[in-house]
C-alpha cells in the first residue's frame, strides 16, 4: 500500500490503472479507523481493481472547534489497518493541500441538508458536500463507498452527485454494530464505562420502534416518535438532541409510514455526540414492514 499526501500524486496513480480499464473504489473517511471503516474496505476490495481510502479530518465539517481538536487522529495505526485490508492507496493529504486559500467556493446540498444533524450542527452538510465534492474531482470516476449510519450524510452526498453528473456511482454499506447494539463511531472511544454502557438505549430505542412497525403493525410517526423518545428519556446520562422520522431519500418528515422511512436519532451521553438510525420498508402493495438495523461486527471477523 502506498501513502499519498499530494493531490497531483493521487491523480496520477489512478488515472494510470483506470486508462487500461481498471476499475476504481473509494473510500471516503476521517480515520480513526473501526470495524464499520474496514467494511467498506472490504465493500471497495472485492469490487474492484484499485482500492483508494482517504483519510482527511475535514475542518470544513466540524461548527465546534473543540469537537475538531479533539478528533482521535493516528495516522500510523490507521495506515496498519488499510494495508491489512489489502487497500492499494492511502490519500492523507494535510489541511494545506485540500484548502490553499480561504474558502470561498462551497457546496450546499438544499433542503436534505435542513434538517435532523443539519439544525443541530448549523454549516456541518456543506462542509461535508464540500470535501466530498473535492475528493470525487481529484479521484475522478469511481464507486464511492459509504456507511449507512451516516444516513443523512449519504442522502445528501447521493444527490449531489446525482444533481452534479459527477462521475461517481455511490454505494450505500450496512451500519456495524458492537455485539451489544451500539453504532460503531470514531466517538466511542471519548465515552467513559458508565456512559459506554448508558449508550446502548440508542440501539435498544430503534429495535423497540422497529418491532412495533414490524410486528405490531404500527405506522404512525407520532406515536413511534413518543415510544423512542420515552425511552431513550428514561436513560441516565443520556440527553436526546432529535429522534425523527423522516423520508429516507429526501430527509423530510413523514406522517404515516409509506416507502423507505428513516427512524433516526441524536443524543448526548456525556460531552459525546453519538447518531443511530433504522430503516423500515414499507411494501407498496402488502405493506409489509421490514427493518435494516445494520450488521453485527462479528460477521466482519474483527482484528483479521
Ligand atoms: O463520514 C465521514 O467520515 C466524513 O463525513 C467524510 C464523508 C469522509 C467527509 O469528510
Amino acid at each position: 500500500m502506498k501513502v499519498i499526501d499530494r493531490i497531483a500524486d493521487l491523480r496520477v496513480a489512478l488515472d494510470a490503472p483506470r486508462a487500461k480499464g481498471a476499475t476504481v473504489g473509494l473510500v471516503p473517511t476521517m480515520g480513526a479507523f473501526h470495524e464499520g471503516h474496514r467494511s467498506l474496505m472490504r465493500m471497495a476490495r472485492a469490487n474492484h481493481d484499485v482500492v483508494v481510502v482517504t483519510l482527511f479530518v475535514n475542518p470544513l465539517q466540524f461548527n465546534v472547534g473543540a469537537d475538531l481538536d479533539r478528533y482521535p487522529r493516528d495516522l500510523a495505526a490507521d495506515a496498519a489497518v488499510a494495508r491489512a485490508e489489502g487497500v492499494d492507496f492511502l490519500f492523507a493529504p494535510s489541511v494545506g493541500e485540500m484548502y490553499p486559500q480561504a474558502v470561498v467556493t462551497t457546496v450546499h446540498v438544499d433542503a436534505l441538508s435542513a434538517g435532523l444533524c443539519g439544525t443541530a450542527r448549523p454549516g456541518h452538510f456543506d462542509g461535508v458536500a464540500t470535501v466530498v465534492t473535492k475528493l470525487f474531482s481529484i479521484a475522478g470516476a469511481c464507486t464511492a463507498y459509504f456507511g449507512r449510519k451516516d444516513a443523512q450524510q449519504l442522502a445528501v452526498v447521493r444527490r449531489m452527485a446525482a444533481d452534479l453528473n459527477l462521475p461517481v456511482t455511490v454505494v450505500g454499506c450496512p451500519l456495524v454494530r458492537e455485539a451489544d447494539g451500539l453504532a460503531m463511531s470514531s466517538r466511542n472511544v471519548h465515552l467513559s464505562e458508565e456512559e459506554r454502557r448508558c449508550a446502548t438505549v440508542l440501539f435498544r430505542a430503534l429495535r423497540e420502534a422497529a418491532t412495533a412497525v414490524t410486528t405490531a403493525g404500527e405506522r404512525d410517526a407520532g406515536r413511534l416518535r413518543e415510544l423512542v423518545v420515552t425511552t431513550i428519556g428514561a436513560a441516565p446520562t443520556v440527553r436526546l438532541d432529535y429522534a425523527e422520522i423522516v423520508d429516507a431519500h429526501t430527509i423530510t418528515p413523514v406522517e404515516a409510514l409509506a416507502g423507505d422511512v428513516l427512524i433516526a436519532v441524536a443524543a448526548f451521553v456525556g460531552e459525546t455526540r453519538l447518531i443511530d438510525n433504522v430503516t423500515l420498508s414499507i411494501e407498496p402493495e402488502s405493506h409489509e414492514a421490514r427493518a435494516d438495523l445494520g450488521v453485527v461486527a462479528e460477521s466482519f471477523h474483527i482484528g483479521s
